[in-house]
């Protein structure tokens, strides 16, 4: 079995669709996802619905098998259930993720840390909507890997500021096996200090 989480918000978009048309995805895998917004189950500003768009509605993983998180319950019940939900599983093979301007990941947002080991229900997320529900830190660490997928010069500031070691909400996940942030040009900090610096 392969078990996957997703990541959110709009820069997987291009990911899920590119996955889409390799044909992506069997019956050994498992979808799971690392936060979702607290919205009616058909809003397309989900999460999970945008991922169903983009991808695995037209995928071969079978629908049993993708296990998005119950938001339209509101963030206390939907934590409790997905909590419940992932209770089998001990350690995701792939959590992808990605990272907003402030330096959070998932719905886990500085400053603003909701209650839960597991799966926590977030009620003042910066970051509209406001209720969430967001794999913990550690829920999100027990995978074997952990990427990142991190595009755009406004993730910038965030990146520099992983770099440097500020403690953000970001720097708490990490893979067993490996932690890899994958950046486009755009997002990569560039010292403006060091005039010769390769355009990797
Ligand atoms: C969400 C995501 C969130 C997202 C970052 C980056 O629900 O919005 O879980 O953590 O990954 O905010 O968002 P963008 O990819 O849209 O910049």
């Amino acid at each position: 079995t392969f078990h996957l989480v997703l990541a959110g918000g709009r820069t997987p978009q291009a990911l899920y669709r590119e996955l889409a048309k390799r044909h992506a995805g069997d019956a050994h895998w498992h979808i799971w996802y690392g936060d979702e917004r607290c919205l009616p189950v058909d809003d397309p500003a989900r999460n999970s619905q945008m991922a169903e768009m983009a991808w695995l509605g037209s995928s071969a993983i079978p629908l049993r098998q993708r296990c998005a998180i119950p938001a339209e319950m509101g963030p206390t019940v939907a934590a409790e259930r997905y909590g419940d939900l992932l209770a089998g599983n001990t350690e995701f093979d792939l959590v992808l993720l990605g990272l907003g301007e402030d330096g959070h990941t998932a719905s886990l947002f500085p400053g603003h840390i909701g209650q839960g080991t597991e799966v926590i229900a977030v009620y003042d997320a910066p970051k509209p909507p406001p209720e969430r529900v967001s794999l913990s830190a550690s829920r999100l660490s027990r995978s074997r890997r952990v990427w990142f997928i991190v595009t755009g010069v406004d993730k910038r500031g965030a990146i520099a500021r992983w770099k440097r070691g500020e403690r953000l909400p970001v720097t708490g996940v990490s893979g067993a096996c490996e932690t890899t942030v994958w950046l486009d040009q755009a997002a990569h900090p560039r010292d403006p200090g060091l005039h010769n610096q390769s355009q990797d």
